[in-house]
């Protein structure tokens, strides 16, 4: 079984979040998972130009480092995503690695993987980080199995945090052994599908490489 930890902060050695992004990992590896760790902001990943040649063709137009990511992301069986709370949100690297994946979206890419988040705060909103990250995953087929954090003002908040995610960690192993049921997200999933049959099916002349991969997976 492949983990992956992706973290989006800048900082790296000196990221809290990657200490949690490692937290997950060290659980996942106890429970007998193989892990890998890409540290994000030290690629070369441009931003997505809607140009939609993904939707038509399978393929991106930018030649740079996401190619790599995504050949990660779609060869593991759990992802760790980790981010820092930049104005509320993810760290624009993550952002932009999200931004690269909405044919993942349409053609609900990351189906039966499992994943997670955690996120570090100087202060607040973490958890709004940790919860965007899931919903995103989850829109594109994964299931969430939770999520861990911390505010960098509360001294005794890293410490519960990095044990959450170190059973996190377990959790997602767990998960993917015995394939837990989450009914909440397979509904989003079935409305995923719902929406995205109706887009596919409107522009199946133009998206042709989207609408192959829905009558391949019997949606259509
Ligand atoms: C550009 C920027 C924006 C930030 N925005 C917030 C914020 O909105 N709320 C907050 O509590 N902390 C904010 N912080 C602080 C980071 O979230 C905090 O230091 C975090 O723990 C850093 O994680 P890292 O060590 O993994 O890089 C911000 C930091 C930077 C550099």
């Amino acid at each position: 079984m492949k983990i992956l930890g992706i973290n989006g902060s800048p900082r790296g050695d000196n990221s809290t979040t990657l200490k949690l992004v490692e937290a997950v990992l060290a659980g996942a590896e106890e429970a007998g998972a193989e892990t890998k760790l890409i540290d994000l902001c030290s690629l070369s990943i441009n931003y997505c130009h809607a140009c939609a040649v993904c939707y038509r063709t399978g393929e991106c137009v930018h030649d740079d480092d996401f190619g790599k990511v995504y050949g990660q992301i779609m060869g593991s069986d759990g992802i760790v995503l980790g981010s820092p709370v930049y104005f509320g949100s993810v760290t624009a690297q993550m952002k932009t690695m999200i931004d690269r994946m909405s044919d993942a979206v349409h053609c609900q890419l990351l189906l039966g993987k499992r994943v997670a988040s955690v996120s570090t705060a100087g202060s607040e909103g973490h958890r709004e980080v940790e919860e965007y990250i899931n919903r995103i995953m989850v829109a594109m087929g994964a299931t969430a199995v939770g999520s861990a954090g911390a505010d960098m003002a509360d001294p005794a908040g890293m410490e519960e945090a990095l044990e959450k995610a170190f059973d996190l960690g377990r959790t997602l192993v767990r998960e993917i052994e015995d394939g837990t049921a989450h009914p909440e997200q397979e509904m989003i999933h079935r409305r995923m599908r719902e929406r995205f049959g109706r887009v596919i099916g409107a522009k199946k002349d133009e998206w042709t490489h989207e609408y192959d991969h829905w009558k391949r997976m019997g949606w259509l």
